[in-house]
């Protein structure tokens, strides 16, 4: 029968065999998956694992603090934190494009990871890299027609030669509400078992224009208010993910306070989907987007328009860039 319990013995069991007394490493996005994976794997093979999380500065409101408290106190993983907004807010200044802010995030992710794996491996004897790949992810790269080939999404495929790590991938035949499963029952935290998806680029591709710190504070102040609505509601679970966009480019006139305003406008981009392939958007409640959009406008003052995305996918896509 099938039990958190017995996977997560069965998995535990299978990576010992193999991992023997080499040590891993693992890469945290912030995400489910990465995090339900390293701590099975932590389960399994304890200190011989380490974890590094790149914080791109591209996260939400609370997010790396998330990782590297939460996580770690629940789960007692070693993780080596490098803090490289600086590096990817210069790298992606200026540019507007959204698959030429994929790539230069993709890349500079990959260098980062590179110089701290070289790090690691320089202390041990690292010969495993785990990955969060889900049942679906197989399916999906084995020749489907998903949004993989119409977006350019960015993993650690493209590390050096002299860097080659034996894959383990611990979720490979599980689906997400098992890996949330698993989570729960290795003690991760709810947030964090429950969080959204949320893509790798962050919050670049929810800025419409180009990327600065100003803009991405602005865009994670709005975010917030949403997703502690959405929360506060108990629709969390209702919804699939809750995009909140920043139109930077945009500007409109509003009346704010005492007088004329000429701010931005947000779009919130509720949707429900089962698998992020096609999405509805969600019909949240009148009163839930009213609150939302009173307490944005009110609270985050270069922000005096809020307007509701309600177009499915096809023909939208879930993110808008
Ligand atoms: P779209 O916008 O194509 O999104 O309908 C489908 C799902 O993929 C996520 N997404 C990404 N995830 N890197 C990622 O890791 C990306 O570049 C990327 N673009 C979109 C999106 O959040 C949704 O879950």
């Amino acid at each position: 029968t099938w039990t958190p319990e017995n996977i997560i013995s069965d998995q535990v069991a299978e990576i010992r065999a193999r991992v023997g007394d080499k040590e891993v490493i693992c890469g945290l996005s912030g995400g489910v998956d990465s995090a339900v994976a390293a701590a099975l794997v932590h389960r399994a093979v304890g200190d011989q694992l380490t974890c590094v999380f790149v914080d791109h500065g591209l996260l939400r409101a609370g997010e790396a603090e998330q990782v590297e408290k939460d996580y770690v106190a629940a789960t007692g993983i070693k993780l080596k934190v490098v803090d490289a907004a600086d590096r990817f807010l210069g790298a992606l200044a200026g540019v507007t494009d959204p698959e030429q802010k994929r790539k230069i995030i993709g890349r500079e992710f990959i260098r980062v990871f590179e110089a701290a794996a070289r790090e690691v491996a320089a202390s041990g004897d690292v010969e495993f890299l785990v990955q969060g790949t889900l049942y679906p992810d197989v399916v999906e790269s084995g020749g489907g027609t998903g949004t993989a080939n119409i977006k350019s999404h960015h993993n650690v495929g493209g590390l050096p030669e002299d860097l080659k790590f034996s894959l383990v991938e611990p979720l490979r035949t599980l689906f997400k509400d098992e890996v949330r499963q698993l989570g729960l029952a290795l003690g991760l935290p709810e947030e964090m078992v429950w969080r959204h998806p949320f893509p790798g680029p962050g919050l670049a591709i929810r800025i419409i224009g180009a990327v600065d710190r100003e803009r991405l504070d602005l865009l994670r102040a709005a975010d917030l208010i949403a997703r502690e609505e959405l929360t506060a509601s108990g629709l969390d679970r209702d919804v699939w993910q809750f995009p909140v966009v920043l139109l930077a480019d945009v500007r409109s006139v509003g009346v704010q306070g005492d007088g004329r305003s000429y701010g931005h406008p947000v779009v919130l981009r509720p949707v429900s989907s089962a698998d992020a392939m096609t999405a509805d958007w969600s019909r949240l409640p009148y009163d839930l987007i009213a609150r939302i959009s009173t307490r944005i406008t009110n609270e985050v003052a270069e922000v005096n328009r809020v307007v509701l995305d309600v177009t499915s996918k096809p023909p939208g896509t879930i993110e808008w860039e």
